[in-house]
This record gives structure tokens, sequence and C-alpha cells, in this order.
């Protein structure tokens, strides 16, 4: 149901959203006040040929840029540690984060130890306060983590096996260059995954205990805009229109979780990554269904709106709706191949027991619409283990 409770919501960065938007990615670092340009991003990003593209831009326009391009799928804190280090060397500067959510995330994290002392591990949510960071120009790569929106980076703590939130409000994007066009080189099976991710961001958004109306109406257009245009994409992906639509789709979804905070899918996804280095959105499809079967009894009328999102129609009851919705997510999945069996992205029956003490550790579980004991989480991986030795 809606919310009608009190809130307050602070307005989001500048968006520059269309095919050749990169074209305006100057105007926007000189819109943050700097004449220079850290770029942060990956490996992938200079293979496709992108990193090239923004470099040319950047300097055409006369800007003395800087690069770190070492950022990892899933980044660590270690990464974050070394892009601060040549960060501080490149002195004052606009920092561009160009890439997935992994390159986004890093940046922040860059922006923020680049002007702080400090070691990225110590930067958890509950760390001492720190001074604002390196202002941050965000040119997302992928159609999924919404990582533009907001200033919270998850970055993983390889000795812990966790991930931490590191972040602060002043490295939220000031700036976000949405250019479609950008995500046309991504191949198949990563944009059904980051794909995935946006869904979830919005089915999560839509029954977290953070929603309110706002929120919702992200959420709602987001599950729309992703569950009819993903497909297109994953099949073509030179279809310029379904790569525009995710886009603003899986940026909404993004504006949704930055109010409303995620749930138990994310909880669970963040423990398989760490414990296995199974990519996001995969680690996200593998227990999505599952995870919206458990959370069916205390999300019944959320989940029969999520149906009529999902061009559900002709189910009027809304607890047969809601259960659609679960039956709907599962044939979704699997037809993107994003319903991968436990045992294949490496989860062992031994491994259960450290899953869900991380899973129940994460603070997006706090925020899931049915709290789980730790009983009930064994129950829903083992499930999962059991049906895919079924086959
Ligand atoms: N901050 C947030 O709000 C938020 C939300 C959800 C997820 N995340 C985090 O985001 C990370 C996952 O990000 P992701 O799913 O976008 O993947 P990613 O950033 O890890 O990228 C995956 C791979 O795709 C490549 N790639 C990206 N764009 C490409 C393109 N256009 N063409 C060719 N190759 C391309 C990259 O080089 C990389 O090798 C995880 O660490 C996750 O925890 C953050
Ligand atoms: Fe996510």
């Amino acid at each position: 149901m809606i919310s009608t409770s009190s809130f307050t919501i602070t307005p989001p960065g500048r968006i520059e959203f269309g095919r050749g938007a990169l074209d305006r990615l100057p105007e926007a670092v000189a819109s943050v006040g700097r004449s220079r340009a850290f770029v942060v991003t990956d490996r992938g990003i200079a293979a496709a040929g992108i990193l090239d593209r923004v470099r040319a831009v950047l300097t055409g326009a006369g800007l003395d840029t800087g690069v770190f391009a070492e950022v990892e799928p899933n980044p660590s804190v270690a990464t974050i540690d070394e892009g601060a280090a040549r960060a501080r060397a490149f002195g004052d500067a606009a920092v561009v984060a160009v890439g997935g959510g992994s390159s986004l995330d890093a940046a922040k994290g860059i922006a923020l130890l680049a002007v702080n002392a400090g070691a990225a591990a110590a930067l958890d949510l509950a760390a001492e306060p720190v001074g604002p960071g390196l202002p941050v120009v965000a040119v997302p790569t992928t159609a999924g983590t919404g990582a533009e929106t907001n200033g919270f980076g998850v970055i993983e703590d390889t000795g812990r096996h966790c991930k931490v939130y590191l972040g602060h409000a002043s490295v939220a994007p000031r700036v976000s260059v949405l250019d479609p066009d950008l995500t046309v080189g991504l191949p198949a099976r990563a944009t059904a995954a980051t794909g995935v991710d946006a869904l979830v961001h919005g089915i999560e958004s839509l029954t977290s205990r953070g929603r309110n109306p706002v929120s919702e109406a992200y959420a709602h257009h987001a599950v729309r805009l992703v569950h009819h245009w993903l497909p297109r994409a994953v099949e073509d992906g030179a279809d310029r229109e379904a790569r525009a639509q995710l886009l603003l789709g899986s940026h909404l979804a993004g504006l949704a979780l930055s109010i409303s905070g995620l749930g138990l899918v994310h909880g669970i996804a963040h423990a398989l990554t760490a414990h296995t280095g199974t990519p996001h959105g995969v680690a996200l499809g593998a227990v999505l269904d599952r995870v919206l079967a458990f959370n069916l009894p205390a999300s019944t009328p959320e989940y029969a709106q999520v149906a009529v999102d999902m061009g559900c129609l002709g189910v009027v009851e809304p607890g047969a709706a809601a259960a659609g919705t679960v039956a709907a997510v599962r044939e979704f999945t699997e037809r993107l191949g994003m319903r991968e069996p436990l045992p294949d992205l490496g989860v062992t029956d031994e491994m259960v027991p450290d899953l869900v003490r991380t899973a129940l550790a994460d603070a997006v579980t706090r925020n899931n619409p049915r709290t789980p004991t730790p009983e009930e989480l064994t129950a829903l991986l083992t499930g999962l283990l059991a049906e895919a030795r079924r086959g």
C-alpha cells in the first residue's frame, strides 16, 4: 500500500540524457567548477573503445585529463586506496566515473579518499564523518545499477569477505551523462545481468520498509520499462530504442532505491558474490523468485501491482496476481538465462551457514518486508540447492 507518512527528498544531480549526450561532458565538468578531469574506469571500458571516446571529448575541449583504468568487477578496498593515491597525485579535478556500477562505485570512494586521510576499509557507513570529496561526474555504460543516482559505493572488503558501504553525499554525481549509445557494445549476457539488477531495484524498492510515494512512482515506471525492453536489448544489442529505454529504466530504478533502500534479494546476492565472485546481476537472478516467494505473505498488495507493471493482465484477485508476479519473474529470469542453479555459481552445502551469516549481517536485509530467521534463510538456500540437484 502507498505510504502516507511524511518524508524529505533531496533532489539528485543534473541529468544529461539522450544519444550523443557524451558531447556535453566538458560542459558537465565545467559546471562543477573544474577545468581538469580525472577519469576512473576499468580495462573492459578501455578495450571497448569507450575510454578513447571519453578522452577525445575531454582533451578536444582543452581539459587536462588523467586516467585510472584499474577498477576490477566488484571493486576492492585496495583498488580504492590505489586510485585515491593516483587522484591525489593528479591534483584538484572533477572525478569522471566511466563504466558500470563497479567503476562508478570505485570513483565515489576515490573522490572521497583523494582529499581525506585514511584507508577505504575504515570508511564503512558507520565510520567517522569525513570532509567533502572531489566532485563526481558519472557516465554509466551499463543499464543496471543506477549507481549514478547516489553517493554510496558497494566495495568489497576482501579480507572480511563482505561488502562495505562506502560513501558520502558529497560524492553523489553532480551531473550524470546518460548516453545510450555507450551501452550498445555491452555483450548480451552482461546486458541481461545488469538489466536484472535494475528490475530487482524496482521490485525491492516497492516492498522495502524505506519506501515512500516518490520512490514508488520511480519504481513502478522502472519495472515497466525494464520488463518490456530488456529482452529486446538482449536479443539485439544494437536496438537503440531498447538501449535508451533500458538506460532510463535503470536510472529511475536507481532513483527509487536511493530513497527506499533494497532488501533480501540484495542481501543474499552480496553474500554470494563475496563468497564465489559471481557477478552482481547473476547472483540476484539466481535467488530472485525464491526470495519473492518468501516475501509474498508480507507483500501481497505490492506484488499485485508489480503484476500490472509486468503486463500480467487478466488476473484480478490480489493474492493470485501477487503469486502470478513470482511465477512471471521466474519465467522472465529463466528466459534471459539469468536463473542459474546455485551449484553452477560455485555454491556448496558447506557454504550455506556462512552465506546466511553474511546475508543477515547486511544492512539491506533489515529493510526487507519480512525479516528472515537464520533457519528460514538456511531453508531458502538449501531449497535452491536441492532444486538444482533434482535438475
Ligand atoms: N551504488 C549503487 O547504487 C549500486 C547498486 C547496485 C549495484 N552496485 C554495484 O555495481 C557493481 C556491478 O556493476 P555492473 O553490473 O554495472 O557491472 P561492472 O561495472 O562490474 O561491469 C561489468 C563488465 O562489463 C564491462 N562493461 C561495462 N560497460 C560496457 C560497455 N558499454 N561495453 C562493453 N563492456 C562494458 C566492464 O568493463 C566490466 O568488465 C557491483 O559491485 C555492485 O555491488 C552498486
Ligand atoms: Fe543491485
